[in-house]
């Protein structure tokens, strides 16, 4: 065999070194990388899920943020999780996929009808802790509820309208959804509180579908319908905002007494306006942290207590100063 001459040699043997020392840095690279990947990721203690009624809603995002605030605080992985647009039925699902995906706890707003009691049953019975939030379901072997006492919420719109209002009243009520047990409870408060005033009647009761464009529509058709309403009360945290916009559109010759649920910016801020009268405060971000961190001591064996209220309170004009609460309100 003629031998190759000495350079074309010299070149085959650089090429074959060249494209193997490229070769090596190039799968080098790639393994470090995976390296990398897999040493960044965080080892949590626990991963809990919070099922929200909708995800984009801003009371909910407030929610959020407090759990997410105190699961970083104790290294829990937390899944905020739900429908984009309030769904009981995806709201079951993801309650029944979060149960088969073994988290260690799950954070959930409580649904009423037989179906949630026998989720919460199957995952306690897994050994995955439940804790309602926003809406307790008590008949349901939840270890425990976070969050506002509705019916008391309710009374103490009522107790306002009855304190911030003379002469004969007629309401027209917004609420979010008819189904959702909260805004059932907040109704009931409101209604026993007015029964003790002679002047003050519920004329109607319409549902906002828990959005501003709802609760807009809503007043729209009660103004129309029921020309003698002269106070409007918006029971979930977009109807007041909703309410005001209503009234704008119908170009009414009286303005209506006003009287809203939570403390969203653009509620605090028809507050300073003047077009709400008094909306009553929940605390969402407080309700997600305490959520967290009871079911931390649910894991530790910790004794906890089964009703842990948030606290509500009414906010006036006199209670905001740039768009923030400088007090609490009157407690209710
Ligand atoms: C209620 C929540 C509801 C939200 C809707 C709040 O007042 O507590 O249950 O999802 O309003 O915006």
């Amino acid at each position: 065999m003629k031998k190759l001459p000495k350079r074309i040699l010299f070149t085959i043997v650089l090429a074959l070194f060249l494209a193997s020392f490229f070769l090596m840095l190039y799968f080098g690279k790639e393994t470090f990388y995976v390296e990398k990947q897999i040493s960044s990721q965080q080892i949590y203690d626990y991963h809990f899920a919070l099922i929200t009624e909708e995800v984009g809603n801003d009371y909910w995002r407030e929610i959020e943020n407090g759990a997410k605030e105190e699961a970083a605080k104790h290294n829990v992985y937390l899944e905020y999780i739900g429908p984009r647009k309030s769904d009981k039925e995806e709201k079951l699902q993801t309650f029944d996929r979060m149960i088969s995906s073994k988290v260690d706890g799950i954070i959930t707003q409580g649904i009423p009808g037989e179906r949630f009691k026998a989720l919460v049953h199957k995952a306690v019975e897994r050994g995955i802790k439940v804790i309602t939030v926003d809406t307790d379901v008590p008949d349901s072997e939840r270890q425990l509820y976070v969050g506002t006492d509705n019916y008391k919420a309710g009374y103490s719109a009522g107790q306002a309208i009855i304190k911030d209002t003379e002469g004969e009243i007629m309401v027209g009520a917004v609420i979010g959804m008819f189904d959702a047990l909260n805004q059932q409870e907040r109704l009931q408060g409101f209604k026993d509180a007015i029964a003790e005033s002679d002047r003050i009647e519920l004329v109607e009761v319409m549902e906002s579908n828990i959005t501003e464009i709802g609760a807009a529509e809503a007043t729209y058709s009660l103004l129309k319908q029921y020309p003698q309403i002269n106070a409007l009360v918006g029971m979930s945290a977009l109807d007041g905002v909703g309410i005001v916009q209503g009234i704008e559109e119908i170009h009414l010759d009286h303005t209506p007494y006003v009287l809203s649920f939570d403390i969203l910016p653009q509620t605090l801020e028809m507050i300073d306006q003047g077009k709400i009268a008094a909306t009553v405060s929940q605390y969402p971000a407080q309700m997600g942290k305490q959520a967290v961190s009871r079911l931390l001591d649910l894991q530790n064996g910790r004794k906890v207590e089964q009703m842990q209220y948030t606290g509500t309170g009414i906010i006036r004009a006199r209670d905001i100063r740039n768009g923030e609460i400088i007090r609490k309100g009157e407690r209710s």
